[in-house]
């Protein structure tokens, strides 16, 4: 047996470029390096204890069966609940699918929908899996290059310029990781002015970082501001950022049923149902008290305007101020010549000096990197020190 034996689609895909720099920190710490890893895209909050009591009762009282395999009726009527009252989103019950993370709900959609030669418009810098997936679906990445003194936005026009016949799906992502950025409520609107006239594109809204936005505006998103348009929209939500628990591996999705369907299939049978446990753990959540949030997004929101501050202190650094999520993309351009315009080379120079972050070009952007600010104050400190050393 060899390597010969994977599929090609299989060969068109990597290892998600922020999961293989986190292993190469935490295998650095486990041979005793001292290392601060700020490429890892989890709070560093711990989840709250509402949560942690419901998943010990879940074990205790026997929930450790098969469920459903879309979810249990508890968790999918937590779900509607979220997504009306956090997003914004009419939603039932019966409309909701339940996943093993947000990342599963975008992986059945794609590999559910994109065929041989389907452009799927992702807007760059990206999550790392979007292009990933759409490949390994055999879909075209038609990327809509955002810029920084755009605020890594992209405007309709700029959508209209990348539409084609065969453009299935655009991608939406905000708050956005890796930037942080945010699309106010007139920008969706005009976004939907222009998908309107293409009716053959569905929209992927990945609102996974939705509670975490310190723009003081409340959320919004397309399928909650044009009703219209919601048979054509799959949202995406979850727990792992939101509440802390990217281990439990929960995540939500609302969309057409024809879609919810197709996803369910592939569900059934590849995973069957997200674990019992974590559906339990993720009712709590969804049902319990939320006013932890506005503490989190307070600090995250103290600790964005420190780090801002710090890389905009350090030569040839720059970044914009990120809205929402907790990444900083930063910008090393003039740098880059020293790292033979290399962004893998910055990122491992940065790790000799004790610091793990995340290339630019792991998501689709260059001549930089990515950090993660959910981290605390004082290792904050400390990263951005040693980033300032190392560069001097
Ligand atoms: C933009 C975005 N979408 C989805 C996910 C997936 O989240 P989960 O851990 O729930 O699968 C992540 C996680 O990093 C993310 O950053």
């Amino acid at each position: 047996m060899s390597r010969e034996h994977l599929t090609s689609a299989l060969r068109r895909i990597a290892v998600s470029g922020t999961n293989a720099m986190t292993d190469r920190a935490t295998a650095l710490r486990e041979a005793g390096r001292d290392i601060i890893s700020l490429s890892v895209g989890e709070p560093d909050f711990p989840t709250p204890q509402n949560v942690i009591r419901t998943a010990k009762a879940a074990l205790d009282g026997g929930k450790t069966r098969y469920t459903p395999v879309t979810g249990t009726l508890a968790l999918k009527q937590a779900a509607a609940l979220h997504f009306r009252r956090d997003l914004g989103i009419d939603t039932r019950p019966e409309d909701v699918i339940v996943t093993a993370g947000g990342k599963q709900a975008i992986f059945e959609a794609l590999v559910a929908t994109v065929s041989e030669g389907d452009e799927v418009i992702v807007p760059s810098p990206w999550w790392v899996s979007y292009p990933q997936i759409v490949r390994f679906a055999g879909g075209k990445v038609v990327p809509l290059v955002t810029h920084p003194h755009h605020g890594f936005r992209f405007d309709p026009g700029d959508l209209s310029a990348v539409i084609s016949p065969r453009t299935n799906w655009l991608i939406l992502n905000s708050p956005g990781n890796p930037t942080g950025a945010v699309y106010p409520r007139q920008m969706l609107l005009g976004i939907a002015d222009v998908l309107r006239r293409h009716p053959q594109v569905m929209v992927l809204s990945d609102d996974i970082y939705a509670p975490l936005n310190y723009t003081g505006e409340p959320h919004s998103t397309l399928a909650a501001l044009c009703p219209d348009l919601a048979d054509r929209i799959l949202t995406v939500s979850g727990v792992s950022k939101s509440h802390a628990m990217t281990g439990f591996r929960i995540g939500v999705a609302t969309g057409p049923a024809w879609l919810l369907e197709a996803m369910g299939r592939l569900q059934s049978n590849s995973t069957g149902n997200p674990s019992s446990i974590s559906q339990e753990a993720a009712v709590a959540a969804f049902e319990g008290p939320q006013d932890f949030l506005e503490d989190w997004r307070e600090r995250f929101r103290q600790r964005r305007d420190m780090v801002v501050q710090a890389i905009r202190q350090i030569p040839c650094l720059s970044t914009p101020v990120p809205d929402g999520a907790f990444y900083c993309f930063i910008d090393a351009k003039p740098l880059m010549k020293r790292f033979d315009n290399d962004d893998n080379k910055l990122a491992l120079h940065l790790l000799e000096h004790g610091v793990a972050v995340v290339a630019a070009s792991a998501f689709g952007g260059k001549d930089g990197f990515r950090i993660s600010f959910a981290a605390d104050e004082k290792v904050l400190e400390e990263a951005l020190t040693r980033i300032a050393t190392a560069l001097a």
